[in-house]
């Protein structure tokens, strides 16, 4: 069977990614250096898979170390790219970090790809190459324009993109799928894997789940003077499982050879915004847990509002993103409270 190379296999997205590959038959091998993330998400994913995964404990920025994975599993077909640091302000602050882990690392991944003729990769994107769309592009499809990019972060999701349409333009070989994610959240319906952020979370939801176990005093919603319908901004909040399989598709088709274009892009959302406090509401509603809060003002480099057209991958990948949100936010807090005993 196919082996699967997952780079930051054992991240959020990256380990439930893993998991949908293992339970649909791919062998897989997990690189990871764990910056964020540990040994212990291994465990989670042996104990829903009752496998466990390969694993090697490399950078990605390591040309020789990485040069030896490929060497040890010839059975490689493909790559899933995660691995990437992810913290907007912290890639405010330090620039260069950012560029020479995000960036170095898919130079090299795709240099060691070629050299041992693997010639499929699905790349971890953004709806952040959007920015704020113009309210004609509302919801985005792949046809909207990229944006000027608000952070290094971001910056480094578009440059990684071009990277990989150059080289596919001068390797005829090259086949690659480049996925943009909305915003996704929750954990694994078994609570055995999630969302681990470290220090005090910049996202909602993992926010949202550490006041409502308590830790954290009340929650700031940034904001409810947009030109919104309650006024707090709206994005469209995608489950990690459903986020997680559409990888999986993403890699059959290519393995099919059934991708028309060289390069695919695909908008993975629910095709639905919600908003800071329909999802604060939903989440009080569905777990029964009260949270405190106290709108503030507006958090700097927000944009308010973003939602996904998924057309294109609901048509051309067969996937959808369709578990109900009360679902979605209920794994959110049932993997809070295992993580919290
Ligand atoms: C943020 C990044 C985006 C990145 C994504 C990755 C910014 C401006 N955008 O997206 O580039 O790709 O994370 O994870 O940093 N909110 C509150 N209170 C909180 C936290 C968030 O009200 O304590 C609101 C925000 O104002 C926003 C929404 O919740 O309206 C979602 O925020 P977040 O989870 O940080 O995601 P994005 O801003 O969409």
């Amino acid at each position: 069977m196919a082996r699967i190379l997952v780079t930051g296999g054992t991240g959020y997205i990256g380990s439930h990614t893993v998991v949908e590959l293992m339970q649909q038959g791919y062998e897989v091998v997990i690189v990871d250096n764990f910056s964020n993330s540990s040994a212990d998400v291994l465990d989670g994913i042996a104990a829903i898979v009752g496998v466990r995964p390969a694993f090697e404990q490399v950078d990605c920025n390591d040309a020789a170390a990485m040069d030896a994975v490929f060497a040890q599993y010839p059975d490689i077909v493909g790559v899933i790219h995660f691995a990437a640091s992810k913290a907007v302000n912290e890639s405010v602050a330090q620039p260069l970090m950012y560029y020479r882990n995000n960036l170095m690392s898919l130079v090299t991944v795709l240099e060691q790809m070629k050299k041992h003729d693997v010639h499929h990769i699905v790349f971890s994107s953004s709806c952040t190459v959007y920015g704020q769309p113009a309210a004609e592009y509302l919801p985005v499809d792949e046809n909207a324009p990229i944006q000027k990019a608000l952070s290094p972060y971001g910056n480094t999701k578009q440059i990684n993109e071009e990277i990989i349409c150059d080289e596919a333009h001068a390797d005829a070989q090259l086949r690659a799928t480049i996925l943009r994610y909305f915003n996704p959240i929750g954990a694994h319906p078994s609570a055995l894997i999630g969302e681990l952020p470290n220090g005090v979370p910049q996202n909602l939801l993992p926010f949202v789940t550490q006041t409502a176990a308590g830790l954290r005093k009340e929650l700031k919603v940034f904001g409810n003077d947009y030109n919104t319908p309650d006024g707090s901004c709206i994005r469209d909040y995608i489950y990690v499982v459903d986020l997680a399989k559409a990888h999986v598709k993403a890699v059959e088709r290519m393995l099919q050879g059934t991708a028309t274009e060289q390069v695919e892009v695909f908008n993975l959302g629910t095709g639905k915004g919600l908003s800071v406090l329909e999802i604060l509401n939903t989440f009080m509603q569905v777990t029964g847990v009260n949270i405190p809060y106290q709108i503030v003002g507006r958090r700097e480099g927000d944009i308010e509002q973003v939602w996904a057209k998924p057309d294109k991958a609901n048509a051309v990948l067969g996937w959808k993103a369709d578990t109900p949100i009360e679902d979605v936010l209920f794994s959110a807090w049932k993997w809070e409270q295992k993580i919290r005993k």
